[in-house]
């Protein structure tokens, strides 16, 4: 089967009371890590590209390594997403390279730092859905706006001081028609989320609950959903790494979510944490090594491992084979109509 429709994907997991791994990916590694968990858990994935990732790895590149993918996991249903798209432009040349799921990220301006306006973001949103769903592509959206800038993301606000509020989401949803929306609770990228263990005044779970209340037929979407695990900032600081202490998204708490509507789930830093710790181990306790297969391999291990996990805390595992992907063009149809 080619690279799939994402909103299939979430629509399944809707109906199975699951949500997806969406997963970051830069290099062969990577996509290799996410494939063998996946085989492994027998789980549906998706695989996204941030704009970074695209040109770090090269747009031609990552195809064809996605393409390697679907060929050597007949049985994985495989969606290829562009994570935080800044412009309906960045959008369409994901879709001309053979995304088939773009994300619009309108809750902030093409610098990607500066909050917009609720009319520009339902504008450039409508843009993309025009274009995409013409091609069976699947679009997600955002409103409000996350914390923090570390990752180059974002506005560099309070995460508390853009929540999305669940009126200007449902008449979004409606203006729009996205396929799924990614929300804004008190989250951010990285790993420096929160300074203690996340109470209900720091990740606002009500807030969640609250939109799924208006929008009970929308697939959401939790970005900056990493739990920062203590076991493996443990293992890069005991290896000469300087992370300062700090704590993610409990993985209960996405489950929580996953209960209210939650359907596709954000994890960059939680691997890029695995990926660095095994890769410092190698180095501090052999340094006398230096073929790179000799820590890309324990990196790509460590990331597996990370992605098993979290495939089946968030229920997907177990699901590959329940639907028979459809075609593009079959959900194309599907949009028009
Ligand atoms: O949205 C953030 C993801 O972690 C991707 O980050 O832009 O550094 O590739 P990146
Ligand atoms: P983390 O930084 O928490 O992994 O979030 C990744 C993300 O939201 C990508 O869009
Ligand atoms: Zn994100």
């Amino acid at each position: 089967m080619p690279l799939v429709s994402m909103r299939q994907l979430l629509d399944e997991a809707a109906q199975g009371g699951y949500a997806i791994g969406a997963f970051n990916v830069n290099n062969m590694e990577q996509i290799q890590a996410i494939m063998e968990a996946a085989r492994e858990t027998r789980s549906p994935v998706v695989v996204q590209a941030s704009r970074g990732a695209r040109s770090y790895a090269q747009d031609r590149y990552l195809y064809h390594l996605m393409l390697a993918a679907v060929e050597l996991y007949p049985e994985i249903p495989l969606v290829l997403h562009l994570d935080h798209g800044n412009s309906p432009e960045t959008c369409k040349s994901a879709i001309e390279m053979g995304f088939t799921s773009v994300m619009m990220d309108g809750s902030l301006m093409p610098d990607g730092k500066t909050p917009s306006t609720f009319e520009y973001n339902v504008e450039a949103t409508r843009k993309v859905v025009e274009m995409a769903h013409a091609r069976g592509v699947t679009v997600e959206g955002e409103i409000g706006t996350l914390g923090g800038i570390e990752d180059g993301h974002g506005a560099g606000v309070d995460a508390l001081s853009h929540l999305t509020d669940p009126d200007q989401a449902a008449e979004f949803v409606k203006l729009t028609g996205v396929d799924a929306l990614a929300i804004a609770i008190g989250t951010s990228h990285g790993a420096y989320k929160f300074k203690e263990k996340p109470t209900g005044e720091t990740l606002r779970m009500d807030r969640l609950i609250e939109i799924h209340k208006k929008l009970p037929n929308t697939h959401l979407v939790m970005h900056g959903s990493s739990s920062v695990p203590k076991e493996l900032q443990d293992i890069i600081n005991a290896y000469g790494g300087k992370l300062r202490p700090t704590w993610g998204v409990p993985v209960e708490e996405i489950q929580r979510g996953i209960r209210n509507g939650v359907r596709k789930i954000n994890v960059d830093t939680d691997n890029r944490l695995a990926i660095t710790g095994a890769i410092r181990k190698v180095f501090a306790e052999t340094p006398e090594k230096f073929d790179p297969r000799d820590y890309l391999k324990p990196a790509r291990e460590a990331m597996r491992q990370v992605v098993m996990a979290r495939m089946t805390a968030f229920g997907q595992a177990g699901h590959a084979g329940d639907y028979a992907p459809l075609p593009l063009e079959e959900m194309a149809r599907r949009y028009a109509a």
